[in-house]
């Protein structure tokens, strides 16, 4: 996804610009750029397609000021390269925008805009929104930003120079994230924290709508109609070294091996022993609201869907109301029937998925109730709906969620745990249910002792052309993720399938070049899953078992700890993190950032 950062003050801009393109490489681009209006007046631009490492070499010597504007793009609008690299700057050279979003009038604007003469440089639709800027007759950079983008339909995050106001940037969000950081005398500005954090740790986070000025010294926010905003900052919780890979080579396998800290994070004071069952501060509802809920919807994306299938499963068994999961994409498309007695649960590790947010703007719109299961604090998702529970998994890094995806499973735990209680689940299964979260974060250390064993089965099924997963039940959402993980990071065509399907199609494909990884609890479908083992078998494919005990039929076999039923499904995927990752190793694939991927989906 594309990510800008911004800095004004007394030092000079371009080193802690570069430095904040780097910290926002995760996010996943395939050009960049930066900005600075110089000392003598002037707006002065080096765009580059490739790494950041790659514009950093192409910085003149002298190029240098103390406010600029820098830029990483995952191309939407224009293929990458140079030219369509941002900042965008207007005709006259005066305006400089750098934009993560989409505006999706851009079409029609650039054609107005080429038939009153306008020349464009590039193929992109942020050239759009510098031309208007450009063109606008308002005395103030403010009025200029705003005018334009009175004009545009779509989403952006914008942050703008011009060579007549070089005291200030001038700022806009509306559906992607922008973030100010309040420094001491100088001002940042980000798409992600991640960007300022080394810096300062108070920010303010803009909501859609708002636009702010930034001056060295000051900055004040308001409405794109103009009127005076009062959003106040927040301190970030982590510190920069949070964001570091702490010894590891990788942020994955920094991330995974954080997993028993996580998990210790997500349950610390939440547990009420007293009465068996969780507190949840920020749930948004009563235990009446709560205990009148006739069913609960999931809505999400990739890794978090999936974490919503097995919260799903966790709230059926737990408080016996129907559940389901549904990517959020699809339900926003479907035209949903949106039930009052239906409880809407969004799901999402970076709370800005545009998918994810639409969807539930679409249920606020239809007077739904939706909670959020969001790891990032403040985020869009997280203000949007009416409550929900933090995952507090830390900053995740890595495009593929790991730590992310077991604290939202954990989340999901305790808010099953939190619905049954107020309904029919016994004192005895509520402290069954706790014990069982309790042993998580020790469990999982075992589990990660075994990565040695994992990376050798990693290199024996390494080279497969295509892998099945399988599960049933409670393993399905373990085979779907642990599928997703190895597409996502080695680019091995893999597929997931409900153990019980195999035999109306996809056995057809078994044979030994393509492997089968099979989630086998020992809960009550064992028998089941040890036929299917047999199924793959005389068929002569290849078995890697995941479960709870050997299993010979299998060729390799990854015993993990037994935890309760319930919640086996938390670390039964565990092994298959490891799995992935040891595999897009021996692969030499880029982990932390594979290709075509984003760690956070901002547009649709
Ligand atoms: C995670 O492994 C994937 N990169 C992706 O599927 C991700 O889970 C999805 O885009 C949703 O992101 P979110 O959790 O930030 O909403």
């Amino acid at each position: 996804m594309c990510g800008i950062v911004g800095y004004i003050g007394k030092r000079d801009a371009v080193p802690l610009l570069l430095e904040g393109l780097a910290r926002l490489e995760y996010r996943g681009y395939d050009s960049a750029g930066v900005a600075v209006t110089g000392k003598s007046g002037g707006i002065r631009t080096v765009k580059a397609k490739g790494r950041v490492r790659e514009l950093e070499a192409q910085v003149p010597k002298r190029f240098s000021g103390t406010t600029g504007i820098a830029h990483t793009r995952w191309a939407t609008h224009g293929a990458p390269s140079d030219e369509n690299a941002h900042p965008h700057q207007d005709t006259s050279g005066d305006v400089a925008v750098v934009h993560n979003g989409i505006i999706d009038n851009a079409g029609d604007l650039r054609a107005r805009l080429t038939a009153e003469g306008v020349g464009f440089a590039s193929e992109t639709d942020t050239e759009v929104l510098a031309h208007l800027i450009g063109l606008s007759d308002a005395d103030t950079l403010e009025g200029k930003v705003r005018e334009a983008l009175s004009r545009v339909d779509g989403t952006y995050g914008i942050a703008v120079l011009h060579a007549a106001f070089p005291d200030r940037i001038v700022v806009a969000r509306n559906g992607s994230p922008v973030v100010l950081g309040l420094g001491d005398n100088e001002m940042f500005v980000a798409s992600d924290v991640a960007a300022l954090v080394r810096h300062t740790r108070q920010v303010v986070t803009l909501d859609d709508g708002e636009m702010a000025t930034l001056q060295a010294g000051s900055y004040r926010t308001f409405t794109t109609e103009g009127s005076r905003t009062a959003s106040a900052p927040t301190t970030i919780e982590w510190d920069a070294e949070t964001w570091d890979m702490g010894g590891h080579d990788t942020y994955m396998h920094k991330e995974i091996h954080e997993q028993p800290e996580a998990v210790d994070r997500v349950l610390r004071g939440r547990i009420d022993d007293r009465f068996a069952t969780v507190r949840l501060g920020g749930l948004g509802i009563d235990n009446r609201e709560a205990r009148a809920v006739r069913r609960v919807k999931i809505i999400g994306c990739g890794s978090a869907y999936h974490a919503g299938m097995i919260g799903a499963q966790l709230i059926e068994e737990l408080a016996r109301i129907p559940a389901d999961a549904e990517p959020a994409s699809e339900f926003r498309y479907r035209n949903p029937v949106v039930d009052p007695d239906t409880l809407y649960v969004a799901v999402s590790q970076s709370g800005e998925t545009y998918d994810t947010l639409a969807a539930v703007q679409e249920l606020k719109r239809k007077g739904a109730r939706v909670l959020g299961v969001v790891n990032v604090v403040g985020s869009a998702i997280a203000r949007e709906t009416d409550g929900g529970v933090y995952v507090h998994a830390g900053p995740e890094v890595c495009v593929v969620s790991t730590k992310c995806f077991t604290n939202t499973a954990v989340a999901f735990a305790l808010l099953a745990l939190h619905l049954g209680r107020v309904r029919d689940l016994s004192v005895a299964d509520g402290r069954r249910i706790i014990e069982g979260l309790r042993r998580l974060p020790e469990q999982l250390s075992e589990i990660l002792k075994t990565e040695e064993d994992i990376r050798r089965i990693a290199a024996e099924f390494g080279t497969a052309r295509s892998m099945m997963f399988v599960g049933r039940v409670r393993g399905y959402p373990v085979a779907r993720e642990a599928s997703l993980k190895l597409k996502e990071i080695s680019y091995i065509h893999a597929e997931a399938y409900p153990a019980s399907e195999l035999k109306h199609g996809p056995l057809a494909l078994i044979e030994p070049e393509v492997p089968s990884v099979a989630i086998v609890p020992n809960d009550e479908l064992l028998e089941k899953n040890r036929a299917t083992l047999e199924e793959i078998k005389a068929r002569s494919g290849r078995i890697l078992a995941v479960g709870h005990q050997d299993h010979p039929i299998a060729d390799e076999t990854i015993i993990v700890p037994r935890n309760e039923p319930e919640l086996d499904p938390i670390l039964l995927g565990v092994p298959l993190q490891l799995l992935a990752y040891h595999t897009a190793l021996v692969m030499g694939r880029d982990i932390d950032k594979p290709r075509n991927l984003a760690k956070s989906v901002t547009v649709e």
